[in-house]
């Protein structure tokens, strides 16, 4: 079996933290175990570049008790937890994956799953699917999954001017992934991510939001409730209404560089905080990025500003303006919550996993039946990954009466 690794020594330790892992996750666990009896994806090769990580791991093991030949290689350079990559190989599943990797080993790895020659691809940003449409258009899989928004967002553009060429399940618009991956998983473990890279305490301080989408209200409900004053900043004018009635200050990104003492961007976009933002911010702020790519925040502008740029502590580097401020970057500008943290727990990946592993059944169903087009997983499986997370949490489920039910569908009764 071929892989590549930091190193296989530490399998006993990614075992432990895959186990703790997959005891909460609920769901999968149950898609798991009908997968052990209905094999839906027997003798299918399933390729996954997904952030290696014990939750991850689970929905590999998932995917192999359905019957898949499974491999996987990381989505960001910065998120691998090595130890857990060590416990799937083995398991006997090829990871391709090292923490801190560069570029170049990144898409070697990206080249060394797809030499699998899928059936199914799983994306987490789309690296899989643009290299199937650029290098390695020789392989055709029956489909693929993308986990994120910004993964959808580059298909969806794809599939706007005619390129895709594969059907492509959208996975982050079931609302089970979006509504609870994005908020409450980003919201969390952004801030878990900035207080590991920094050791600041979050009360007093003011936090600016960048990106008031599922994840940016995730961060600013998570940063409220731990004391921050919370200034929003946004561009779509409804989202940014909604930042203002939920009680936050909405503020013009200039500004905001003035206010803010820690700065986080989940918009998705390019150079959101840039040069001149750089330039009205106070001394010692912090600055970190939980959207997708590592292209939120212009480190090539702050470099050009700065005289150096030195490590103060693990995942946290200081940039020495030359005016004699100093601006922090956690993580690189990468994903902070999983650069500096473990990502979301394993709690909110279950559900997203869950809908995963059931889109590669649903795409396995239906091989060869499908036009290359952006699909969403039917409401139906929404019900169900949201009925037996509410069981695991013990929540009861009200029923309809025969009466609600002839009401809601009738249209005869009106003003008494
Ligand atoms: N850190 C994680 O683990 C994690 C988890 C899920 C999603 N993501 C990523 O986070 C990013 C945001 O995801 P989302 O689901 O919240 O997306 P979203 O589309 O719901 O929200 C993004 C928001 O950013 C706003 N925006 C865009 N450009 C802006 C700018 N220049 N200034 C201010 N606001 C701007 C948009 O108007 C939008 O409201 C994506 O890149 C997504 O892939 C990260």
């Amino acid at each position: 079996m071929q892989f590549d690794i930091a190193t296989p020594t530490m399998s006993e330790q990614g075992s432990r933290r895959l186990t703790w892992a997959g005891r909460r996750m609920p769901v999968l666990a149950t898609i798991r175990e009908r997968f052990r009896a209905d094999r839906p994806l027997e003798g299918r090769t399933v390729v996954a570049c997904l952030h290696v990580t014990a939750e991850t791991a689970n929905l590999m093991l998932a995917l192999r008790d359905g019957g898949a030949n499974v491999a996987l290689c990381a989505s960001n350079p910065l998120s691998t937890q090595d130890d857990v990559a060590a416990a799937l190989v083995a398991e006997g599943i090829p990871v391709f994956a090292v923490r801190g990797e560069d570029s170049d080993r990144y898409y070697e790895h990206i080249h060394a799953v797809l030499d699998m020659e899928p059936d199914i691809t799983m994306d987490d940003g789309a690296d899989l699917a643009t290299i199937l449409h650029t290098d390695r258009t020789e392989l055709n899989p029956i489909g693929s999954t993308e986990e994120t928004t910004t993964g959808v967002v580059r298909l969806k553009a794809m599939a706007e001017d005619g390129t895709l060429r594969l059907p492509v399940v959208a996975v982050n618009e079931s609302a089970t992934k979006h509504l609870f991956d994005n908020r409450y998983g980003t919201g969390q473990s952004a801030l878990d991510g900035i207080t590991r890279a920094a050791n600041v305490l979050i009360a007093g301080q003011t936090l600016v939001v960048i990106g008031y989408g599922n994840c940016g209200q995730g961060v600013a409900l998570r940063a409220d409730g731990m004391g921050a004053k919370v200034v929003v900043v946004e561009v779509d004018p409804v989202r940014a209404l909604a930042a203002a009635m939920d009680g936050y200050q909405v503020m013009q990104a200039d500004d905001a560089a003035e206010a803010g003492d820690i700065f986080i961007t989940v918009t998705g976009n390019k150079h959101v905080l840039r040069g001149r933002h750089f330039e009205r911010m106070k001394d010692g702020a912090i600055l970190a990025n939980a959207g997708h790519f590592d292209v939120e925040l212009d480190l090539e502008a702050l470099e050009a500003m700065s005289t150096e740029r030195r490590p103060v502590r693990q995942n946290l580097e200081e940039y020495q303006i030359a005016d004699g401020r100093r601006l922090l970057v956690a993580a690189e500008g990468r994903l902070v919550n999983l650069g500096a943290a473990e990502g979301h727990p394993a709690d909110v990946m279950d559900m997203s996993f869950s809908n995963q592993a059931l889109a590669a059944e649903w795409l396995v169903a239906r091989a060869g039946t499908l036009t290359p087009a952006i699909y969403t997983l039917p409401p139906e499986i929404d019900r169900l990954v949201a009925t037996i997370k509410l069981e695991s949490l013990g929540g009861g489920l009200e029923a309809l009466t025969e009466e609600q039910v002839e009401y809601l569908t009738g249209w005869r009764e009106g003003t008494a």
